[in-house]
């Protein structure tokens, strides 16, 4: 298990490592939208990572090519769907723009 904190509720939840991070949030009741069941195609669960980033998985290429074809994209930027997580804390940052 790992400590996730939801911004910018600032709640924070248990989630298991090694769940994708759109499946811990939606397994806590937290609102993401997901329109292509998690393909990395629609850039719905477009989430910023503002702290605890070094513990999740790292970014391939498919989630690349995905965020370079979105709008408000930063550093901090990763697809909730192909997030996973591991056992660091991690903060994210749901997007109200989505
Ligand atoms: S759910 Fe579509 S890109 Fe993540």
């Amino acid at each position: 298990m790992t400590a996730l904190t939801v911004l910018p509720s600032g709640k924070t939840y248990e989630a298991t490592a090694g769940s994708t991070l759109l499946q811990a949030l939606l397994a806590v009741g937290e609102v993401i939208a997901s329109k292509c069941d998690g393909q990395a195609k629609c850039g719905a669960c477009h989430v910023f990572i503002q702290e605890g980033r070094k513990g999740l998985s790292k970014i391939q290429k498919l989630e690349n090519e995905k965020l370079d074809a979105l709008v408000g994209v930063s550093s901090k930027s990763r697809l909730a769907c192909q997030v996973v997580l591991g056992t660091e804390p991690a903060t994210v940052e749901l997007l109200s723009f989505v």
